[in-house]
């Protein structure tokens, strides 16, 4: 892949684009005030509820509460990851997305695309000529038209057909080692990994090639074998077929995840072309993450046997935080001894899509799951089953969703809705935290206050100097003083340059939901919000800091810049007592 693409450009994209213009051309938005509105693209409606603000470069559904910029609703829209909404964004109004070079970009050794794209073709080719490669893949319900929708391939039985074809001096041979198509062997002997192998070529999303499964003819060890890890090549977070199940589907409302290869492409064979496999891995979160940026419906299918039934189970584990939210999933659990292939083979594709139809739902299959475990006739066995279910159930994302399913298992364990209540807080939040006490209402300020900037980014232009936001501790304060940071660089930053600034950020999702909350407020009215709070905040860091200082001087520990920063301090406190009126109390004590 090209190099990293650089921020300035993405800051630049986002301030000339425009999301009214952009979203305009997807979907038909009417003038409504200051917004634009239409029919929300992402949830079923008959009226309006989805909002395009062109001052904030930001979008809302207040509907299914989709919302985002430019760039995530391209993402979302037109089903793509960053680079490539980048890159379409940046297409539409004519500008070249330019890569920073460096380590990183010289790594991904762009040389290795046409490399294993000439390998592909080469094993395609070899198979044309290989009878028994033929015979085995025919044996298998396999027609040559869908051999060829895959790139399916032979790799002979030999040690270097691929090496001689491919591997004319040492540059290209040290490519192909690099490319995972060879292996070295003590420096000087280098042969072919796969031999005697039908070879499956794993696209990324563009469709290029990256990687190999290589399945053996007769039944040798490994069954299958893969590329390893390569520069391209990254079995975790790749899955075989996605790229196909785009091509062959206008529009994908569903995608059902396999175990191997020879399941996604029988079932293409009978033509359901929505199967997706990983690569002899657990479905990780990074999986899930590309299959919902794909689709919201996802079936896992699982070979009906032991290991199928613990990789469905892993499966939901690693998906209950992307649940909510409009993202489904099914788990279909097949006969022993079936796979997906076998089973649509000998059953037909009728009878598979019944099979789909009637998957469990992921809330059904974790009930299930769970009270097959225990008694569920015993007061125990449901308080067991409770006990479960409690570490799965915080996992999913706060919403309806949790609500509901943390309802459900309270229903089942016989218990109301104290409980229902209890499996759906948050660990993470102890509501009654004594520090959270202490500095009441902190955190609740500090939101707001980045809702409002962000809302209006000009505010920042009325903070005056911040220098103490920096040393506040606290994840809220660090993000303020960011944002602020950036708006006051950049007078003309809208809602949606701060939020693609920010994107990388573990707080971005937060920042995307202030930035969507509604307000109320206008603009001046937003001025003097912000600095109301800035300075209760400003007042909080200066008593914070005036606690320690009087605690070191207790113990005769201050500098000689320490004491002067005291004597400040104090007659600053004096001078803002005596103007707000209240000559005892300091801010943030409220409590103790
Ligand atoms: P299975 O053993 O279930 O094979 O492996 P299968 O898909 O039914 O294949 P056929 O029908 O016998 O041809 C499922 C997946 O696990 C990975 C592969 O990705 C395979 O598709 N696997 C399996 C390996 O990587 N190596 C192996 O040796 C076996
Ligand atoms: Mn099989």
């Amino acid at each position: 892949m090209a190099g990293r693409i650089p921020k300035q450009f993405i800051d630049e994209l986002i301030s000339r684009a425009d999301i009214v213009d952009l979203i305009g051309t997807r979907i038909q938005l009417k003038k409504a005030g200051r917004e634009y509105k239409a029919c929300c693209p992402f949830h079923d409606e008959k009226t309006p509820s989805f909002t395009v603000s062109q001052s904030k470069q930001f979008y809302h559904c207040f509907g299914c509460n989709a919302h985002g910029t430019a760039l995530g609703f391209i993402m979302e829209y037109d089903r793509l990851d960053f680079v490539e909404a980048v890159e379409t964004l940046a297409a539409s109004m004519n500008m070249e997305v330019p890569r920073e070079s460096g380590p990183a970009a010289a790594r991904k050794d762009e040389s290795l695309y046409p490399l294993l794209a000439a390998a592909e073709n080469f094993f395609r080719e070899r198979l044309k000529e290989d009878k028994p490669a033929i015979a085995y893949l025919k044996e298998r319900g396999l027609s040559g038209e869908t051999a060829a929708r895959f790139g399916i391939g032979y790799a002979a039985d030999a040690w270097d057909e691929l090496l001689k074809e491919l591997g004319g001096d040492t540059q290209a041979r040290k490519r192909m080692i690099l490319a995972g198509l060879v292996i070295e062997k003590d420096k000087s002997k280098v042969y072919d990994r796969f031999r005697d192998r039908i070879m499956f070529p794993i696209r990324d999303s563009r469709g290029r090639c990256i990687g190999f499964g290589g399945r053996v003819l007769d039944h040798g060890e490994p069954k299958y074998l893969n590329s390893p890890e390569t520069p391209l090549f990254h079995k975790g977070s790749e899955l075989y077929g996605l790229y196909e199940a785009r091509q062959l589907n206008r529009e994908l409302t569903r995608l059902i995840v396999v175990e191997g290869y020879m399941d996604v492409v029988g079932l293409a064979q009978h033509g359901i072309t929505n199967a997706v496999a990983t690569l002899g891995t657990a479905t990780t979160a990074a999986h899930l993450r590309r299959l919902f940026q794909a689709t919201h419906q996802i079936v896992f299918c699982f070979d009906g046997d032991k290991a199928g039934r613990a990789a469905a189970w892993r499966a939901l584990e690693n998906a209950l935080p992307q649940t909510g939210g409009g993202h489904q999933l099914r788990f279909l659990f097949l006969p022993e001894g079936q796979d997906p292939d076998s089973m649509v083979r000998e059953q037909g594709a009728d009878a598979f899509e019944a099979a789909l139809a009637r998957a469990e739902t992921l809330s059904e299959y974790l009930i299930r799951h769970l009270s097959e475990q225990v008694d569920m006739n015993e007061l125990e066995g449901k308080a067991r089953f409770a006990e479960l279910a409690r570490p799965l159930v915080r996992q999913v994302p706060s919403g309806a969703f949790r609500e509901l399913l943390a309802r459900e298992i309270a229903e089942l364990a016989g218990a109301g809705s104290r409980m229902a209540r209890q499996l759906a807080e948050d660990e993470s939040r102890p509501k009654r935290a004594p520090q959270r006490r202490r500095s009441s209402g902190r955190g609740d300020l500090v939101r707001q206050t980045v809702a409002t900037l962000l809302r209006y980014p000009t505010v920042a232009a009325h903070a005056g100097d911040t220098a103490w936001l920096m040393e506040m501790d606290g994840e809220g304060c660090r993000i303020l003083a960011l944002l602020l940071e950036d708006a006051v660089k950049s007078p003309n930053i809208t809602t949606a340059m701060l939020l693609e600034r920010h994107r990388d950020d573990e707080q971005h999702a937060a920042l995307m939901k202030l930035a969507a909350s509604e307000s109320l407020v206008s603009e001046e009215e937003a001025i003097a919000e912000f600095q109301d709070a800035l300075s209760i905040l400003s007042r909080q860091s200066a008593s914070t800091r005036l606690d320690t200082l009087l605690d070191n001087a207790r113990r005769s520990e201050l500098s000689a810049d320490e004491k002067t920063e005291l004597t400040d301090l104090l007659a600053r406190q004096q001078a803002s007592d005596v103007a707000s009126g209240h000559g005892k109390q300091r801010p943030g004590d409220q409590e103790t």
